[in-house]
């Protein structure tokens, strides 16, 4: 990118995001400046990426051709007043904050920046992040396009309206957990059919890989590839029975409906 690249907030999304940038090459340590909360955290940060990092947000704003806000929900409304001062229309804003709209933040900042808001997910510390973008009231093509390239160097990115973010949140959002659930349950069931846990462990994980893998590449749809594997009379039927008697396609409607729920009460809070 062109000018520098400022990250309010370089905890665990921020930090994450940095290191994909900076592998990728979109932007050199020169070009960074991070902010975080505590002088211990920003030292570790500097030592640890060759980026400037210490806990001045203003004058970070000021600086900044691009500022990615990655501070907690909690701790938007205290940044966004004390940065709005440096703020300007020339500038992008990015915020990766889940559950605050553009509308709360453009008002915060009081002046006619740029707002992407973004809700990604936790595979952004592998760089297989799935991220939603959408854009506030100012942000236009190019903006969403800044965006897009941050969020693209450390996964996949799809372009919504606003109103799905709540959706967005619910599927890929909290996705990771209900992944990481299924998991826990499959390498339980290896154990009670006599496996080690590191053997159940392997088996389950590089079988979430390779179907992951296939529903990406071929693009097939999921029941299509669960029939393929699903013979009459044969092992995987009579595995599909007992989960449709469980109802476990319910329990997951009902539950992603619960947690979209769920985010829209947060975001009203
Ligand atoms: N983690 C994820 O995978 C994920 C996924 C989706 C969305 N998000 C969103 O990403 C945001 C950050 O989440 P996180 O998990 O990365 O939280 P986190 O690890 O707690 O990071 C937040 C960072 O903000 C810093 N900070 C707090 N107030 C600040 C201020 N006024 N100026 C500068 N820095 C400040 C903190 O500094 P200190 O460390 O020095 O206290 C901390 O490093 C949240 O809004 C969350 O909704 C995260």
């Amino acid at each position: 990118m062109d000018g520098t690249l400022v990250i309010l907030g370089a905890g665990r999304m921020g930090e994450a995001l940095l290191k994909g940038l900076l592998r990728s090459g979109w932007v050199t340590p020169g070009q960074v400046r991070c902010t975080v909360r505590r002088p211990e955290h920003a030292q570790r940060l500097a030592a640890a990426f060759g980026v400037r990092v210490d806990t001045d947000s203003v004058a970070a704003a000021a600086e900044a051709d691009v500022i990615l806000v990655a501070v907690k929900p909690q701790d938007m409304r205290a940044l966004l007043t004390e940065i709005a001062p440096k703020v300007h229309a020339e500038q992008t804003v990015v915020s990766v904050a889940a559950g605050v709209p553009t509308t709360v933040i453009e008002r915060l900042l009081g002046s006619d920046v740029p707002v992407v808001r973004v809700m990604s997910n936790v595979p952004v510390q592998v760089d297989e992040a799935m991220s939603a973008i959408a854009p506030g009231r100012r942000a236009e093509a190019g903006h969403m396009d800044v965006a897009e390239q941050i969020l693209g160097h450390v996964g996949k990115v799809v372009h919504v309206d606003e109103r799905h973010l709540d959706a967005v949140t619910a599927l890929s959002g909290s996705g990771p957990a209900y992944v990481f659930l299924l998991a826990e349950a499959m390498i339980d069931a290896g154990i009670l059919l006599g496996l080690s846990r590191d053997v159940a462990t392997q088996l389950v994980v590089q079988t979430m890989v390779g179907s992951a893998k296939m529903l990406g590449d071929t693009g097939r749809h999921p029941v299509e590839l669960r029939e393929s594997v699903t013979s009459p009379g044969g092992t995987t039927i009579s595995a599909v029975r007992v989960l449709e008697q469980e109802r476990v396609r319910a329990a997951f409607l009902n539950a992603i409906e619960a947690a979209k729920l769920r985010a829209g009460e947060l975001a009203g809070d």
